[in-house]
């Protein structure tokens, strides 16, 4: 059998813009992660979160307890801050509202729906809430108490090394950080895409070794 190909005068880009070209559909693979990560993050998300504020998470109750220490060694009689940045529905803020009294509580997240939802929602009233960015947190006041509560298994590097210096950058001399996340003892990093009904596109999950969390801080 004979084949004929046809080739015609091709042109091959320049390198330069290959790279760019690459460099944009880079950009804009990133950014239509993000927004659907986001949509994701402010709707069903948000849905599959109230059964925990009807019934308190583990995590949620031993982050608690931590709090409630630290009230207990630093508080001194003063009211300390604390802020929960990818506080999501604000379930953790409103079982510390209840649990530990006291408390300056305010809650941070990067998507506006999710920060507008925890204004409007009246069980969490007295707690201040705002857009925040881990990966942006220029000019923010410090706080004596940050919990990242998982998030930062969402970054690669060099982000998660970004928000790791962020968050130092809103957390007082001799205040404490609080994280839950994807932590394991074994010295290997691993990423692992999670491809399902809720993210077809697949969502990365970075899971580290303590060594280098403990590196970071
Ligand atoms: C898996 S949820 C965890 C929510 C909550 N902390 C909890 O423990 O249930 C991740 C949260 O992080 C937020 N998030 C994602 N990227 C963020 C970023 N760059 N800065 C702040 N929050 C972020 C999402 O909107 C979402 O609310």
């Amino acid at each position: 059998m004979e084949v004929a190909v046809h080739v015609q005068h091709v042109r091959f880009a320049e390198p330069e813009a290959i790279r760019t070209t690459a460099k944009r559909r880079n950009f804009e693979r990133v950014m239509s992660k993000l927004s659907s990560y986001g949509e994701y993050a402010s709707g069903e998300y948000l849905e599959y979160q109230k059964k925990y504020a009807a019934q308190i998470r583990e995590s949620d109750r031993v982050i608690i307890e931590m709090v409630r220490d630290i009230v207990k060694r630093r508080g001194e009689g003063r009211s300390l801050s604390l802020v929960d940045i990818g506080c999501s529905s604000g379930n953790l803020l409103y079982h510390l509202k209840r649990q530990v009294p006291g408390l300056v509580l305010h809650g941070g997240d990067a998507f506006p729906g999710i920060v507008e939802a925890c204004r409007q929602n009246p069980e969490l009233e007295g707690i201040s809430f705002d857009r925040m960015d881990l990966l942006d947190l220029d000019g923010r006041p410090r706080f004596d108490i940050v919990i990242v509560n998982a998030v930062l298994f969402l970054f690669a590097e060099p982000d998660f090394d970004r928000a790791i210096v962020n968050i130092a950058s809103v957390t007082k001399g001799g205040g404490d950080f609080i994280t839950f996340d994807l932590f394991h003892p074994a010295e290997q990093e691993l990423l692992i895409i999670e491809k399902s009904e809720t993210h077809p596109e697949g969502l990365n999950l970075h899971l580290r070794p303590f060594s280098i969390v403990r590196c970071a801080l």
